[in-house]
């Protein structure tokens, strides 16, 4: 198997997909990370990672949050505002300046290369009882065994709910995992959403 680097994955059809939705709203991304995001956000910084259209992001905007939103491609479809930031950046490779209250990737780390490194800095870009909160499938990292891969989340503070699929942790944390990473499978076909996904490679 031919494993992609970065480049080579920022210009894969997978990531590239068009038939992925882009377009959720603040709704849509409470339910599919099990949290009421319209009730934690006022007065909140707020950093949505892989954030599509930008339409949760402005909903929170308009509710008092500070708002960043970052995302390979730049189909951005909501209005500027003072408190809502859009970047166009690839991830891993994009760093923020500050703190956030709250970190999300709804449905993006499904099409990230080295899934774990960014896990890893975003734990260093919680505020202190920040909330992290992420769909996530476990079975898109290869690294061996996954009772020591999740064995290394838990005991770097993540939370792996196997049943709906999701990742999160509170608080900060400096994280590295023992794992070196290899490159990304963009053919392993569709996951669990039904849409192409990208299985990441470590060596233990
Ligand atoms: C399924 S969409 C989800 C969009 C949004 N979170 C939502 O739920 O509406 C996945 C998003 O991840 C973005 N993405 C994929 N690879 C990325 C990368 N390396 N860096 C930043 N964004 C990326 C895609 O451009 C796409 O907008």
């Amino acid at each position: 198997m031919r494993l992609l680097g970065p480049a080579e994955l920022d210009a894969s059809s997978v990531v590239a997909n068009n038939a992925m939705n882009r377009g959720r709203r603040l709704r849509g991304y409470s339910r599919e990370l099990g949290l009421n995001l319209a009730v934690a956000l006022s007065g909140k910084t707020w950093l949505d990672l892989c954030c599509g259209e930008g339409h949760a992001l402005a909903e929170a905007a308009l509710l008092g949050a500070d708002v960043t939103g970052v995302d390979l491609v730049g189909h951005f479809a909501v209005p500027p505002a003072a408190n809502l930031r859009l970047v166009v950046a690839s991830i891993p490779g994009w760093h923020p300046s500050g703190k956030f209250d709250l970190i999300t990737v709804v449905h993006g780390l499904h099409y990230l290369g080295d899934k774990l490194g960014v896990l890893a800095e975003i734990a260093g870009w919680l505020t202190e009882r920040g909330k992290f909160a992420a769909n996530f499938d476990v079975a898109s990292v290869e690294a061996g065994s996954r009772r020591k891969l999740l064995a290394a989340l838990r005991s770097r503070g993540f939370v792996y709910d196997s049943r709906n699929r999701r990742i999160s942790r509170t608080g900060p944390a400096v994280v590295e995992f023992p794992y070196e990473y290899l490159g990304a499978d963009d053919t392993a076909g569709p996951n669990y959403t039904g849409q192409p996904a990208v299985v990441s490679h470590y060596r233990a």
